[in-house]
């Protein structure tokens, strides 16, 4: 094992705690599927994903696919740190990651534009909002926040179609509901490049999420094939 994989994996192993469980009683093969919400770990999201994630943001690099890294939906930015990471590892001298989040938790479900969102009102979880300063400090912790890591503050409909983006190498959905899927596949999937990775983390377990997915596939009469990576996530790169 060469020293650049051993530092993305101990880099994995500390942003999901699963070198030091960070609840009493969490199980870890919970925290290894993320299936909950830890307490201090930066990203919620399980190892099958994250390898997920390393996997693409490895492929682009390998084959250069041009373009930037994104996650929409970011959390307290562990995926994003993550990607920051293989960047560094890998030496990278110019890809950026953007940092995607309204920094204020899910907006309360417009069901009238969108009512795959009803019954589905994430709004009030306290739990859910981690503030950028927040998100920042998270990047210092590990050493990786820089120039190159951008945040795009406020709600996806507002923020994604105007951000400065040319292109992008892997496109990471993880805003659970319809309307922030669709917000996100709309101002940007037309930027992913051939090659790239469009990863969906609530596909398996948020039927607005995969609803949203469904319809816009069908809109653009894309038909990549899907692939599952665990019991939520699924991934397809674009032809
Ligand atoms: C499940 S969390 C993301 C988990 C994260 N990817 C991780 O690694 O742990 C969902 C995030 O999406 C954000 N979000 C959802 N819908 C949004 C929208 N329409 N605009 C901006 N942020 C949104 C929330 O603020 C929250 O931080």
């Amino acid at each position: 094992m060469t020293a650049r994989d051993r530092y993305v994996d101990l880099l994995m192993g500390c942003l999901t705690r699963e070198l030091f469980l960070d609840h009493e009683n969490v199980a870890p093969d919970i925290r290894a599927e993320g299936r909950d919400w830890p307490a201090t770990a930066e990203t919620m999201v399980g190892r099958r994903r994250l390898d997920n994630v390393r996997h693409a943001v490895e492929i682009v690099l390998a084959e250069g696919v041009p373009g930037d890294l994104i996650e929409t939906g970011v959390w307290r930015g562990g995926v994003t740190i993550l990607m920051r990471g293989i960047l560094d590892a890998w030496e990278d001298p110019d890809r950026r990651v953007w940092v995607a989040d309204s920094f204020q938790g899910l907006p309360t479900p417009n069901v009238e534009d969108y009512p795959e969102d009803e019954g589905h009102d994430l709004s009030g979880v306290t739990a859910l909002k981690v503030s950028a300063d927040q998100v920042r400090a998270n990047f210092d912790r590990y050493g990786l926040l820089d120039d190159r890591v951008c945040f795009l503050e406020g709600w996806f409909a507002d923020t994604l179609a105007p951000a400065p983006i040319d292109a992008i190498a892997v496109l990471r959905l993880d805003g659970d509901l319809y309307e922030s899927t669709v917000d996100a596949l709309v101002a940007l999937y037309h930027k992913v490049s051939p090659g790239g990775f469009v990863i969906v983390d609530d596909y398996g377990a948020w039927e607005p999420c995969r609803k949203a997915v469904q319809d816009f596939r069908a809109e653009h009469r894309i038909t990549d094939e899907i692939h599952e990576v665990d019991w939520t996530g699924v991934y397809w790169r674009k032809s």
